[in-house]
């Protein structure tokens, strides 16, 4: 589909690329459309993400490798810039992260955040060590930069908030730099050869905290290394279209819709490539959010004109959950009970050879680094194609979750789909605590309703990673009228979070919240009390099973 670079040995062509620790024998894969392509080096930070995100929203496309891509692969991307993350190292410890040094002589424009730049300082002869006093959040930042070229803080005040968490500091400058601004703390908060095209932060303009950061980064991708706004959703629904339409050729191709954003884009963009030679199988297991599944049929086959082949497997679902309690063993039944159905639908569809699926880009990162296959293990429908083995068509693989969301907008999905939350595989089976009945189903989802309405209602929804309702397996006693009643308790999540991984509750309006319960117990049949899960993640999960 892609400017695909594959797996590279000593044989390697020109052009080729070997990543050799985050996406361990897979290819890198670059849209076509990308004209300018920063890269940034991950040296194991948290934010190395957040800082691809970020440049690609000033619309230059960003990849992430790892610190120890050989130079000589990293340099045949043709990269205009490369920017170094953060990470918890100190350069100084044996078997802390490095690059290659060549890296800085290479003539390629380069930004150091926080380790990446005491890296950088360290390599070229400067003295990197621990800070006297280390900085941790909110900072004063005082810009020092003189007149000149390539200014990295032009259109700026002098004096600025930034955002800090280092407990080693630059000491010393290598021969050939400048400080660019200080702290109360850091003497060399951001630093400069501007001959070489070399640049430090000692702060993080990636975070929200640091306001101005995407201008800082701007100055960088734009001054500095000459990048133009080329990255657009536009452009890669074009290529992408192109792509799968090359790659299926004459074939056909089968995608299994979920009722969420990134299944949603993949099915629309397949489908803009090959019409009716795609089929979508949308299996309804009963454990959809009010509304959901309707609008599924009406969006794909009603509007678009998608053939559509609509399972509506809710009883069957239903039949193996009985008498199940424990989480893992939902999950399994759910996840193999998918499976057969699809299998099921694909081999009465004469078994097409390709499967479309919304895979992102963080999900390619994490699938390949040490720790992360345990993360998605619940992700079911992975178990897909070693059941039936279709090709993949993935065509989101270097997307992050925002851009997918612009994607699923430039194909003309409604909405509420282009915004709507994560919503586990497993659906509501996880919300409904204790055994799933269709009763207790249904208790959960006009519930669940009442929390959907009012975060909409109150707009708050895009600040959201997820609110929603749980119904607990106890009862309690409350009072109707003059009688004792002994009712269901139905438990409100909001989370506020980046990517799921940690998360904060949110703190909704207090008027939101009492609208929220008295809208539950006076309209939800049996349900007597409400609570407010005030847990973060950790030691909490967002869900509760
Ligand atoms: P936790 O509860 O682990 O959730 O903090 C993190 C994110 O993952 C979603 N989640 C799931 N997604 N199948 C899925 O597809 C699952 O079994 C599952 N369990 C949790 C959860 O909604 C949140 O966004």
């Amino acid at each position: 589909m892609s400017r695909i670079l594959e797996g590279a040995g000593p044989t390697a062509r020109a052009g080729t690329v070997r990543a050799p620790a985050a996406t361990e024998g897979t290819a890198i894969e670059i849209p076509r459309s990308v004209e300018d392509l920063v890269v940034v080096l991950d040296f194991g930070a948290q934010y190395s993400q957040l800082i691809a995100r970020r440049v690609r929203e000033l619309r230059v496309y960003s990849l992430i490798l790892p610190f120890d891509t050989p130079l000589a692969d990293l340099l045949a991307l043709r990269p205009k810039g490369i920017i170094l993350s953060g990470g918890p190292a100190s350069v100084y410890d044996p078997g802390a992260p490095r690059c290659d040094p060549g890296l800085f002589t290479a003539g390629v424009p380069t930004l150091g955040i926080c380790y990446g730049m005491q890296l950088m300082a360290h390599d070229l002869g400067g003295l990197t060590g621990p800070a006297a006093r280390r900085e941790y959040g909110r900072t004063r930042l005082f810009v020092d930069e003189p007149e000149g070229p390539q200014p990295l803080f032009g259109g700026l005040e002098r004096r600025l908030i930034c955002w800090m968490s280092h407990g080693d500091t630059v000491h010393r400058l290598p021969a050939g730099f400048a400080t660019l601004a200080h702290s109360d703390h850091s003497p060399h908060a951001a630093i400069a050869d501007r001959a070489r095209r070399l640049y430090g932060l000692q702060f993080h303009p990636e975070v929200s905290h640091t306001p101005w950061g995407s201008d800082v980064l701007r100055n960088f991708l734009y001054q500095v290394c000459g990048c133009s706004a080329s990255w657009s959703m536009e452009s890669f629904v074009e290529r992408a279209v192109d792509e799968i339409r090359a790659r299926i050729a004459a074939g056909r191709a089968i995608c299994a819709l979920s009722g969420g954003v990134d299944s949603a884009a993949a099915a629309g963009l397949a489908f803009r490539a090959i019409g009716d030679r795609l089929t979508c199988v949308f299996v309804d297991h009963g454990l959809l959010r009010r509304g959901e599944a309707d609008q599924v049929v009406e969006v794909f086959r009603d509007h678009f004109g998608v053939s559509l082949v609509h399972v509506d497997a809710g009883r069957r679902f239903l039949d193996r959950l009985r008498g199940v309690v424990d989480p893992e063993r939902k999950r399994t039944l759910i996840g193999n009970e998918f499976i057969t159905v699809f299998a099921d639908e694909a081999a009465r569809l004469g078994r097409p050879e390709f499967l479309v699926q919304g895979t992102l880009y963080p999900d390619v990162i994490e699938s390949g680094t040490r720790t992360a296959a345990r993360i998605k293990t619940h992700h079911n429908v992975g178990g897909l194609p070693q059941v039936v083995p279709f090709r993949l068509v993935e065509p989101l693989r270097t997307l992050f979750k925002d851009e997918v969301r612009l994607v699923a907008r430039t194909l003309g999905l409604p909405e509420e789909m282009v915004w709507r939350h994560p919503f586990p595989g497993p659906g509501l089976a996880i919300r409904v605590l204790g055994e799933v009945t269709e009763d207790r189903l249904a208790i959960l989802r006009e519930a669940d309703a009442i929390v959907t309405e009012e975060i909409r209602r109150s707009g708050l929804g895009r600040d959201l990673w997820q609110a929603f309702a749980v119904l607990l397996p106890v009862h309690s006693v409350g009072v109707a009228g003059d009688a004792r009643t002994y009712g269901h308790v139905v438990a409100v999540r909001a989370v506020t979070s980046q990517d799921g991984m940690t998360a904060d509750w949110a703190r909704l309006p207090m008027e939101l919240l009492e609208t929220i319960s008295s809208r539950i117990t006076g309209e939800v049949q049996g349900c007597s009390r409400v609570v407010y899960d005030i847990s973060s993640k950790p030691p909490a999960t967002i869900e509760w099973e």
